[in-house]
């Protein structure tokens, strides 16, 4: 069995991106600039935000988080990113998810410029997904398609099925992986007999939310099972597969933690930089 090892993954790809943001400097006079929003005092979002703001400067970007109370009015922040939108030294917006209720997710998702949108959440960049177009892709699904590259260069043909609907995962993945030619079934927690839709895969990609809810018995000989769950349990944090059961079966699978979440923060890195130089370019 494989471990898919995302933690090293993710800081080669932050090595690759240090060296182009260091490149781009000396063509532009000027690098990549990432802002992060963060509102309220969700703990797990501020942790986020956080290393974000710390990988960025890592890897030599302009980086900067805004952090405001949970009772921000909607047209503050809405402002705000109107005026990031017009700033040239920034170059992608992130707004962390998820906000406080009286805040509008959409509108706020639909106020970011889509050129700046690293997180590839406006429709914009969502039907350029769809259709097959340039697009920014969203960060996790990203990293999962790239740890599933590492391990299976041709993915043609295979049978994924990904657990889980959510705008921020299981659509986008699914976009990616029929790019790759695989054959995609979508499921969710109202699915019927997800166990027997397990048995099918080739690969797996687990984004349901659900603590370990992939068994060893759900899983092919040899496939390849990606873990994108963050789970806080008594025992821990577990993802939304029985890890132990399934390295019994599976030819490779990612662990939580140290898995799919490095490769998040790597991949929004890598979306900065692309916006940046699309910009650049024009
Ligand atoms: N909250 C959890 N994951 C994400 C993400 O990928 N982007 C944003 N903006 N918020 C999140």
């Amino acid at each position: 069995m494989i471990l898919i090892d995302g933690k090293k993954i993710a800081a080669e790809l932050r090595e690759e991106l240090k060296k182009e943001v260091s490149e781009l400097k000396t063509k532009h006079n000027t690098v990549p600039g990432l802002t992060v929003i963060l509102v309220g005092e969700d703990p797990a979002s501020k942790i986020y935000v956080k290393n974000k703001e710390k990988f960025a400067k890592e890897v030599g970007m302009n980086s900067e988080a805004l952090r405001y109370p949970a009772d921000l009015e909607e047209k503050t922040l809405l402002n705000k990113i109107e005026e990031l939108n017009k700033d040239n030294n920034v170059s992608g917006i992130l707004v962390q998810l998820p906000l406080p209720k009286h805040i509008d997710k959409r509108k706020v998702i639909e106020t970011i410029d889509h050129r700046k949108d690293v997180d590839g959440f406006h429709p914009m960049n969502v039907g350029n997904l769809s259709s097959g177009y340039d697009s920014s892709i969203p960060c996790t699904p990203l990293g999962c398609s790239l740890l599933l590259k590492k391990v299976e260069k041709n993915l043609s043909g295979k049978h994924a099925v990904v657990i889980g609907r959510s705008n921020l995962n299981g659509k986008p993945m699914t976009q990616l992986l029929l790019k790759e030619n695989c054959t995609v079934t979508i499921t969710h927690s109202k699915t019927k007999d997800l166990k027997a839709e397990c048995l099918r895969a080739d690969i797996i990609i687990a984004a349901v939310g659900i603590p370990e809810l992939v068994k060893g018995d759900w899983v092919k000989k040899g496939a390849i099972v990606i873990d994108v769950g963050i789970n806080k349990t008594e025992k821990g944090i577990v993802g939304d597969v029985a890890f132990d059961e399934v390295s019994k079966v599976a030819g490779a699978l990612t662990p939580v933690p140290g898995g799919v979440g490095p490769m998040t923060i790597a991949c929004l890195l890598s979306n900065t930089v692309e916006c940046f130089k699309k910009t650049q370019s024009k």
